[in-house]
This record gives structure tokens, C-alpha cells and sequence, in this order.
């Protein structure tokens, strides 16, 4: 088991590679809060999670407002007194579409979910990893950081923002032994994946961007939650602020 009685805060924790990343967590033995907007789904997981003999419960917030990230690190203080681990994961798309069609109120929502809620998952968490003597943090970027495509122009500065926030945290926190460190995956089987081809996932366009990943599939959960493991695990005690591509060899 390697996250053993380790407390990790999975954001967006309810569906695609957050569901599986906290599945994985559980599995390697941590207590996981499954966060996310949306109270189904992550009610779902966690009755997966325990389900399997693990422990889990859920807790909605929506990451992107303060108050709800500050509820989310109170409520995983109050049932579990500490927290070891915090994955930003929840994120939100863009639509396919020329850049200067996107609505204002979408662009703040991107910024928002993806950008925005780092900054309040910081602030409310790292006061916490200091007292403790530690912690790792961990956010979920994507290929689109580092090799920007057309159609999804302000996606790919959100997270750029991500990569670059993720090494500025890891050098500045190093010092109180938090470790920081995103992976980015390539385009994933999630109910992501459509928005980022315009709405619908032809047979065609899947073809057509399969040509692209040297491994030739798009990436699974399973991918992301093992690399998300690793990298939370203490096998990872000397990496930091590394972004991490899981991408099949995309971004070579
Ligand atoms: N699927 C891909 O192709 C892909 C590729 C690279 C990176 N990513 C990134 O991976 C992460 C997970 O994406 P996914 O593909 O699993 O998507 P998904 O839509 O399957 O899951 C995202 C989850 O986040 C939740 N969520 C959204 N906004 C939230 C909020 N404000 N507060 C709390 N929860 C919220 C949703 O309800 C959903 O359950 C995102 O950060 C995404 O940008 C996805």
C-alpha cells in the first residue's frame, strides 16, 4: 500500500481521471475526500470506493469560490484531521471553436475552475501542510500547456497558467517540504473529450488525432491515477515541480 492512512483531497473526483485517481488512492490505502460539484457523481464513487474496502465520503464544492474551498479543507480537518494530499483536478473545457467566439462569461468560468481554485486550494491548504511538517500537492494539466492547438486557444493558457504556477509553488514551498508537481495528460476517453472536438467525437476525428499519439490511443484514468500515485507517493520524496507528460508520446 503506498499511501497508507494518507488523507488526499481529490477535486472533481466524480467522473473521467478524477474518479480514477481517487479509485487508485483508495486502493493504495489513503482516505480519500471525493470532491465535486456535482453530488451524484461523487456520491457514486465513493459508494464504488467503499464498495472495494476502502475509505472515502464525499464533499460538494465548487472549487473555483473561496468559501467552498475553505469548506472543503474544514470539513477534511474536522472527519480526518489532517491533509496529506491535494489533487487539483477538476477542470473545465473549452468548446472547439475559432478564439474569438468564445463567449466572456465561458472564459471566466475556464479561468475560474482552472486557474482560480489553485490559488484558494493554496491559500487554504498550505497554511495546513506547514503546521504538519509537510505535504504534496498535485494538479492535473494537460498536453495542451506545452503544445497549444488551434480551437481551444484560451484552454491552453489556462493551462499554461497550471505548469508555470505548479514550479513558482514548488520552489517557494520547498522549503516547508511540499512538494508540487502536475501531470498532463493527452486527450482522454472522458465526457471531456467531445467538448475539446467541437461538440461531437466523429470516427474521423478520432483517426485523425490518434495519428498523432505516437502510442496510438487516447490516455484512460488508469493512466493518469497511476502516474498520480506515484508522484503523491514517498517514492516520489525528492521530485518536485515537475509537470509530467502522460501522453503517449504526444508532446515528443
Ligand atoms: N479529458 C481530456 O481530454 C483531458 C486532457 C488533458 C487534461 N484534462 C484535464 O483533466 C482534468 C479532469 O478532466 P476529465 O477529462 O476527467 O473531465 P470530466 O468532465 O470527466 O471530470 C471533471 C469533473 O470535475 C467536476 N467539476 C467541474 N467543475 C468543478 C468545480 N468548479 N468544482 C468541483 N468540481 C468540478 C465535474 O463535475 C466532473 O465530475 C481537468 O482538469 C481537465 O482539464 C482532460
Amino acid at each position: 500500500m503506498r499511501l497508507q492512512d494518507k488523507v488526499a483531497i481529490v477535486t472533481g473526483g466524480g467522473a473521467g481521471f478524477g474518479e480514477g485517481i481517487a479509485r487508485r488512492f483508495a486502493d493504495e490505502g489513503a482516505q480519500v475526500v471525493v470532491n465535486d460539484i456535482a453530488e451524484s457523481d461523487g456520491e457514486r464513487v465513493v459508494g464504488a470506493i467503499r464498495q472495494a474496502g476502502g475509505t472515502a465520503f464525499y464533499c460538494k464544492a465548487d472549487i473555483s469560490l473561496g468559501p467552498d474551498s475553505q469548506r472543503l479543507i474544514d470539513t477534511t480537518l474536522a472527519r480526518c484531521g489532517r491533509v496529506d494530499i491535494l489533487v487539483n483536478n477538476a477542470g473545465v473545457p473549452q468548446r472547439n471553436m475559432p478564439l474569438t467566439e468564445l463567449d466572456e462569461a465561458s472564459f471566466d468560468r475556464i479561468y475560474a475552475v482552472n486557474v482560480k481554485a489553485l490559488y484558494w486550494a493554496a491559500k487554504y491548504t498550505v497554511p495546513v501542510m506547514r503546521r504538519q511538517g509537510g505535504g504534496v500537492i498535485l494538479s492535473t494539466s494537460s498536453t495542451a500547456a506545452n503544445r497549444p492547438r488551434p480551437g481551444v486557444v484560451w484552454y491552453n493558457g489556462s493551462k499554461a497558467a497550471v505548469d508555470t504556477i505548479t514550479k513558482g509553488m514548488a520552489v517557494e514551498l520547498a522549503p516547508d517540504r511540499i512538494r508540487v508537481n502536475a501531470i498532463n495528460p493527452v486527450a482522454g476517453e472522458t465526457q471531456m473529450l467531445a467538448e475539446f472536438m467541437g461538440g461531437q467525437v466523429t470516427a474521423a476525428m478520432r483517426e485523425r488525432f490518434l495519428a498523432t499519439i505516437p502510442l496510438g490511443r487516447f490516455s484512460q484514468p488508469l493512466d493518469i491515477a497511476n502516474a498520480a500515485v506515484f508522484l503523491a507517493s514517498d517514492e516520489a520524496a525528492f521530485i518536485t515541480g515537475v509537470c509530467l507528460p502522460v501522453d503517449g508520446g504526444r508532446t515528443v
